[in-house]
């Protein structure tokens, strides 16, 4: 009963406003990245989970120093709401940063939102009806499927492999869909060092694959947080460099400067620019103004690319921690080998499953994201994400050390259960050495 004495039938224990809810939060689970944060963040477990940046390696005097210089200079303006679009200053300066990726555009095209998730959200409030479908690399950024499947959109995961989205298989996707009657909305894609596959989708796919999508009248939707973080060559320009009015290009400053600021933003096409800025003004007012003064002053009197060398610089020594700890520890599992970003994507003997096998992990003070977390549909069972942004090289090796043990653990136990030998008894090889080719 509630306090006024009407019962409250449709509820449960838990949650008595349970029936209230709205359809489509149905799929507003917590994901496994999310449940994972509160156990991997205890001090004696390394955490090889989150894509958390290493902030620590942002000098704090700089960002201190334009924190001042905006209060005293600018302060009303700091602390006053702003333009739904963005401040204007930044939104000039962006043209800078995006230009590093062969991006040509108008500031008047861009719109500053809460870092690129709230842009994703943006885009998906503006496109998606219910039983849409959307398009997706297998695997995909988790949290973009959250955003998805809360709009009520069913997400097709197209395959990849170490060249990123396989077109082919796009192609095959989109004229299934289409022959089934299915209304394909838009391609979410992270080109450049993928979240969380770790590949790079080359320059000959870019073409086609927006060459795909003019034909079949589907826009994309380009989320590139990772691109200016390469180890050794440059990625591929940016697919918007090549299409303006097919993209919507998605730009953040949280692995360049720090995710604290909560600034990214979207370059649009005219029309789309227009209803989200719309959507952007309803959902928030305005972006932080002074966050983005901040930021702006920042990119004006930093050698913020020499910081983003730096960043290159401390990620492509964990990369190469990882990489060789793995090569040590799992010799005959396969991996990729990412040119950028944060995350290895690794390959687990059949038979293995890496959610079954986490709490057993986390027990052996190590902890990652499963594969299953970045599908829709139940796939991943095989996969686990490694991310290398956080922990010390130090770290990664005691992490991968023991992971290493989980899974050589787990195995054992496999064989024997299966009757496949005593514990002792010398295993085969279990996959291929090399990177998979097909991320499938
Ligand atoms: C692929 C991808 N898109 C978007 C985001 C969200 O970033 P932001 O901090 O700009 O909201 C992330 C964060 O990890 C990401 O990996």
């Amino acid at each position: 009963m509630t306090e006024q004495g009407s019962p409250r039938q449709q509820g449960n224990n838990l949650d008595p406003w349970y029936h209230h809810y709205a359809q489509r939060t149905s799929g507003l689970a917590a994901s496994e990245v999310r449940a994972l944060f509160a156990v991997a963040s205890r001090p004696e477990v390394v955490s090889l989970a989150g894509g958390m940046p290493y902030v620590a390696a942002l000098p704090e005097d700089l960002v201190v120093g334009a924190m001042h210089r905006v209060m005293r200079e600018q302060g009303p303006v700091a602390l006053q709401y702003g333009s739904g679009q963005g401040v204007p200053a930044l939104r000039e300066q962006i043209l800078d940063v995006m230009a590093l990726e062969g991006i040509s555009g108008s500031a008047d095209d861009v719109i500053v939102t809460t870092g690129s998730q709230h842009a994703l959200e943006l885009f998906s409030k503006l496109f998606i009806d219910p039983g849409d479908v959307v398009l997706a690399e297998g695997p995909s950024y988790v949290t973009a499927m959250v955003i998805f499947r809360s709009y009520q959109a069913e997400v097709d995961h197209i395959p990849m492999d170490e060249h990123g989205l396989i077109p082919e298989a796009l192609r095959e996707h989109i004229a299934r869909l289409k022959a089934a009657g299915r209304r394909v909305k838009f391609l979410y894609t992270v080109p450049t060092f993928h979240n969380p596959a770790g590949v790079t989708l080359s320059w000959e796919r870019r073409l086609e694959i927006l060459e795909i999508a003019r034909q079949n009248d589907i826009l994309v939707l380009e989320d590139n947080p990772y691109g200016l973080l390469y180890f050794g060559e440059k990625p591929p320009a940016a697919m918007r460099s090549v299409e303006r009015d097919g993209v919507v290009y998605l730009g953040t400053f949280s692995k360049t400067l720090a995710p604290g600021f909560r600034v990214g933003w979207a370059l649009a096409p005219h029309a789309i620019r227009e209803k989200l800025i719309l959507a952007n003004e309803a959902a928030v007012l305005s972006p932080s103004s002074f966050s983005q003064l901040v930021i702006s002053e920042y990119l004006r009197d930093a050698d913020w690319r020499g910081q983003i060398d730096t960043f290159r610089g401390v990620y492509r020594e964990r990369k190469e921690a990882m990489i060789s700890a793995l090569q040590e520890h799992l010799p005959e599992l396969s991996w990729t080998n990412p040119n950028g970003g944060f995350y290895v994507w690794l390959t687990l003997p059949p038979h293995l499953d890496s959610k079954a096998m986490l709490p057993r992990a986390v027990t052996e003070l190590v902890a990652y994201t499963p594969g299953t977390a970045f599908y829709g549909d139940g796939s991943g069972a095989q996969n686990i994400r490694l991310s290398f942004c956080y922990p010390t090289p130090e770290n990664i090796k005691v992490g991968v050390r023991r992971l290493a043990n989980v899974i050589n653990g787990e195995q054992d136990l496999l064989d024997t259960f299966a009757g496949t030998g005593p514990l002792s008894a010398p295993r085969t090889s279990r996959t291929s050495p090399n990177p998979p080719t097909d991320l499938r």
